[in-house]
């Protein structure tokens, strides 16, 4: 039995226990619940891309330009980028130090201890669950005004929830979650193919939108490129922002007070390059190339984004964006509908990467908590031929389909930006904490200027949590209490560290 294991103590103190570096690497080794190491750098910038660019552009952009920042989105777009930056150089550090899967999980339980841990899992189940059937409903809509187009409908009660007064089911984005988790019992190379095939075609369609569209800006549109500032936000009740009623202070729509309100809303649109340090495991020189691929997807995004952003604000007056659909929708008022026919097609080919791989990063979550034992261990065996975490994977894929057959956007989005900026926050403090605790471990990447950058990357991603509503916080609150409640009468007792120390 290891070191590490035997000191796990009893009591409070249990709920500390860490698992040491060196012990999450040596599971990593089981015979039965060991995944295969086989993506490059390339192949996690790829996903990384395939996961980032989704339902955030191609839709976010045009209502938050609309109703909250005008052509200053471009802005916001900057300083969400902005604020992940300073947490992804501090997830870098981690998934360069620990290569394990799990991402912010197993970095915490090497840090923070076990209850933090299984805290920040459950988070991330939130975030990737949610996430996936947001997105797909996303995907749904377009490839339903795709169908429109071609005379196809489908019937209303299966247009999803929003569609019909009574009941709705989402059938498109509920076959497309169960085709993907098909794809992704298969194993992880197929979905490397699949996602760089898929990537290739949605940053052609971005790069179309900003060199086409560069065409067609009148520069008028960009007078007042900052709005001003109007009125509440979302009125005093539990819609307004946390901040609003914390300090009665009163968050404006446009302005630069709604520069940082679209932040924290274009926030989604960045979701997924922490995903890839989920990957770290199944990667064949994790502490070179998960830097690498987590700092260059993110980049790549950013850039894009801002682009979009101004090129899109540029072409139509903010005011007449559409929300559905606003970047094909801007090329149809410029008169251009075969752009928006081809930006149709390939946001639909787009969303479905950024679907699969929010479903395989919440897969490989569950997968290091059921090796750890925090959920049951059944769930963590690895399919004899094809080596994946098949039986995770294939019951997250049942109730995603069904939770993304019941979704509305709106109400999701937001539970997911906060669910994500608090893992952001445990993330940093365990990279103060382990520096402090571990200086001793190699780490082949370094996040600068230690504990000050991750101290600002806690302070800005608390900032923007406080921008999103009372509601949301709510929700969160009523999720990670069932979470404590099943740690407490599950998984505290059946953990590894635990009956291992027991032995
Ligand atoms: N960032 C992803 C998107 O915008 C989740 O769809």
């Amino acid at each position: 039995m290891s070191k590490a294991r035997r000191a796990a103590g009893s009591g409070f103190g249990e709920l500390f226990r860490t698992k040491s570096i060196e012990q999450s690497i040596q599971d990593t080794e089981e015979p039965d619940r060991k995944l295969k190491r086989s993506l490059s750098a390339l192949d996690l910038t790829v996903f990384g891309i395939g996961v980032v660019i989704g339902t955030g552009i191609f839709v976010l952009t045009g209502a938050v330009a609309k109703d909250t920042a005008g052509p200053s989105v471009a802005i916001a777009f900057a300083v969400s980028g902005a604020v992940c930056a300073l947490a992804a150089l501090c997830y870098a550090e981690f998934a360069s130090t620990v290569p394990v899967a799990g991402s912010a999980y197993t970095f915490s339980y090497a840090s923070l201890g076990e209850f933090p841990a299984w805290i920040i899992g459950w988070d991330l189940m939130l975030e990737m669950a949610l996430a996936t059937a947001v997105v797909s409903v996303g995907w749904s809509g377009y490839v339903r005004s795709l169908m429109d187009t071609a005379g196809w409908d489908l019937p209303t009660f299966l247009q999803g929830s929003a569609a019909s007064d009574g009941f709705g089911f989402d059938l498109l984005a509920a076959v497309l979650v169960l085709a993907l988790t098909a794809i992704l019992l298969l194993g992880m190379k197929l979905s490397a193919r699949v996602t760089a095939l898929v990537v290739a075609i949605k940053v052609t369609v971005v790069l179309i939108v900003i060199v086409a569209g560069a065409f067609l800006i009148d520069a008028g549109n960009y007078s007042p490129f900052v709005p001003e500032a109007k009125g509440n936000l979302g009125g005093s009740g539990f819609d307004a922002p946390l901040i609003q009623l914390i300090f009665g202070y009163a968050p404006t729509n446009f302005g630069v007070q709604g520069i940082f309100t679209a932040a924290s809303v274009v926030f989604f649109a960045f979701i997924g390059f922490d995903i890839v340090a989920t990957a770290a495991e199944e990667t064949r020189n994790p502490q070179r190339d998960m830097p690498r691929g987590i700092l260059g997807s993110l980049f790549i995004c950013t850039v894009l984004y801002v682009a979009v952003a101004i090129v899109v604000t540029g072409m139509q007056n903010y005011t007449r964006l559409t929300v559905d659909a606003p970047l094909a929708d801007a090329f149809k008022a410029t008169g251009h509908p075969w752009f928006a026919g081809v930006i149709s097609f390939g946001a639909a080919i787009g969303l479905t990467t950024v679907c699969m791989i929010l479903l395989l990063g919440q897969t490989r979550v569950f997968f290091a908590m059921s090796r750890d034992g925090l959920l049951p261990r059944f769930f963590s065996k690895v399919h004899p031929r094809f080596a994946t975490p098949y039986r995770s994977t294939l019951l997250l894929g049942l109730v995603v389909a069904v939770l993304a057959g019941f979704t509305s956007i709106e109400e999701l989005a937001s539970l997911v930006n906060i669910g994500t900026l608090f893992a952001f926050a445990l993330v940093a403090l365990a990279v103060i904490i382990l520096r402090r605790t571990r200086p001793d471990l190699p780490r082949s990447f370094r996040a600068p200027w230690v504990p000050l950058l991750p101290a600002a990357s806690i302070a800005a991603s608390t900032w923007l949590m406080l921008n999103l509503s009372a509601e949301t916080w709510l929700r969160f609150a009523v999720w990670m209490a069932a979470g404590v409640v099943l740690y407490f009468s599950y998984g505290r007792a059946r953990s590894r560290m635990h009956t291992d120390a027991r032995r």
